[in-house]
């Protein structure tokens, strides 16, 4: 392990990173090692890389073997060949990398795949010949990252055996190496975010994820957690109003990156710990099992201020999450009551099972209160809705600036973290009046519900404030594997938050 590493290793392990596995180790050299497993490309028709490198024999072997499984270099396709002659390798893999120039989550979903190929096989050394790669650095860097991102697991309630595997990168050593560590930033907060996802409602609840994001503090993240003495004082009568079911009261927690003196960006995350749908109970399926994923949005934008601690980034953010558990008890919301926010409109509770929205306003209103920021972007497990129109491959974004729009989109399809744009329309917000209160928390049954929740939220927000609402429902938790995570909570949110945040001019 080079001195780079053990630093690495040392600082996570007193963070305490994560329950995750940390299973394997990189390095990037200009020379090759041996190694038992041998990693090449090929673009899109076969056009050669790497395998000039080989023996001749082992170039005709592997030629062969291409031509018997209709290898052409698509993307994502994979050839193995075992055993090959005239080296000491015991197995070459050829990945595809389909048609060049490729985005930097195609090389990670890359690196992720083969992660999960070797997981299975035991310690060992692996070569990857990036070389003659263009931009082979961030071609290993990011390759590296997606493997990592792959072999997480969530070690918390169940022990997984993954034995490490060593790659070595052939590639300039120094880019390599500081881009990966940004990228290995990114990945500790997708790590937490995940953790924190995963965990279940008995562990984290409000009190328990304000001592989680307490931690951060030694990164130089400044966190303030309110209480509901706190909340009460700043009249935050939703987020009370949300949490007084529960026999583990709300909070509200800020966690603060100053790395540069500009404006912040404001980051608001729905921490609902557990959405037992509250009087409105989630009745039907096993939708109410999944509810501990409810707080994604809060664990992804902790997260994201994490990536940005670690890698000291110069930029100004702050997360701010409101928490509560939607219980049912003698003292829980009834549908009909009237919430006063810490705005002052009045909000008549139609339904509690809407109630991501009403955490929501409160905190809004904080952010801009508190911090003027230049931007906010809320990220919420907010709507069945969203899900139903966009199932899990695209989040849903809402804003009124096309400015906003094309950059998130643009961040999201670079890392793998999708957005589609759906309709912010005052024609929703129609549906929000109430005849006793200055709004009501639902829209109509069987209308756009992703929609009038995205008005119920922009109510919160004043005139000229820029503004994204991400919904993120359908992507935290995922019954299957992707190529950079395994089944479970996915972090969704922290890598495209990551790249606008250090990609922005
Ligand atoms: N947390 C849910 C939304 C959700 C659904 C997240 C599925 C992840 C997967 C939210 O609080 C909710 O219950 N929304 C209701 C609102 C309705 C009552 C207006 C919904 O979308 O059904
Ligand atoms: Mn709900
Ligand atoms: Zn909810």
């Amino acid at each position: 392990m080079n001195n780079y590493k053990k630093s690495l290793l040392a600082l996570s392990l007193t963070l305490g990173l994560s329950s995750s596995l940390m299973a394997e180790t990189f390095s990037f050299d200009t020379q090759p090692i041996d190694a038992s497993t041998l990693v090449m490309f090929q673009t899109a028709n076969n056009a050669a890389y790497s395998l000039d490198q080989l023996p001749q024999a082992t170039q005709v072997q592997l030629a062969k073997a291409m031509a018997a499984a209709k290898f052409n270099g698509d993307q994502g396709q994979t050839l193995e060949l075992l055993a090959p002659v005239a080296i000491e390798a015991d197995r070459i893999i050829v990945l595809g990398l389909g048609e060049q120039p490729l985005r930097v989550g195609e090389i990670q979903a890359l690196g992720g795949q083969l992660a999960s190929k070797l997981a299975p096989l035991p310690e060992h050394q692996v070569q990857v010949f990036v070389d003659p790669m263009p931009s082979e650095a961030q071609f290993a860097a990011n390759f590296a990252h997606g493997s990592e991102l792959a072999s997480y697991r969530f070690e918390r309630y169940k022990q997984f055996e993954l034995a490490p595997k060593h790659y070595h990168f052939v590639s300039d050593d120094t880019e390599a190496n500081v881009l990966h560590k940004q990228l290995q930033a990114v990945e500790s907060g997708v790590f937490l975010a995940r953790d924190m996802t995963n965990t279940t409602a008995g562990d984290l609840y409000p009190d328990s994820f304000a001592r989680e994001a307490k931690k951060l503090s030694d990164l130089g993240v400044k966190v303030t957690v309110l209480d509901e003495k706190a909340l009460a004082k700043l009249n935050m009568g939703a987020i009370l109003g949300v949490g007084k079911g529960s026999d583990r009261g709300p909070r509200l927690v800020v966690a603060h990156w100053q790395g540069s003196q500009d404006a912040p960006v404001a980051l608001v995350g729905k921490g609902i710990t557990f959405d037992s749908g509250g009087y409105n109970i989630k009745a039907t399926g096993t939708s109410i099992a999944h509810m501990k994923s409810d707080m994604a949005g809060a664990a992804t934008v902790l997260a994201t201020v994490k990536a940005m601690a670690m890698q000291q980034a110069a930029v100004n953010v702050v997360a701010i999450m409101p928490l509560a558990e939607n219980m049912i008890s003698g003292d829980a919301l009834r549908p009909g009551d009237v919430l006063t926010t810490a705005a002052g409109k009045t909000v008549e509770v139609m339904n509690t099972d809407a109630e991501g929205r009403l955490i929501l306003a409160d905190a809004l209103w904080y952010a801009q209160e508190k911090y003027q920021p230049r931007l906010i972007v809320d990220v919420a497990t907010l709507t069945g809705s969203k899900v139903r129109a966009l199932g899990r491959e695209f989040a849903g974004i809402f804003s009124d600036s096309d400015t906003l729009v094309t950059e998130f989109t643009y961040a999201g399809q670079q890392v793998g973290e999708r957005l589609w744009r759906l309709p912010l329309d005052k024609a929703y917000g129609e549906e929000l009046k109430s005849p006793i209160a200055d709004l009501k928390n639902t829209g109509t049954q069987g209308s756009a519900g992703a929609s009038s929740a995205a008005m119920f939220l922009k109510a919160f927000i004043n005139d000229d404030q820029p503004w994204v609402h991400l919904d993120i429902a359908g992507n935290a938790l995922s019954a299957k594997p992707s190529a950079v995570a395994p089944a479970g909570a996915t972090g969704y949110g922290v890598r495209l938050l990551s790249y606008w945040l250090t990609q922005q001019p």
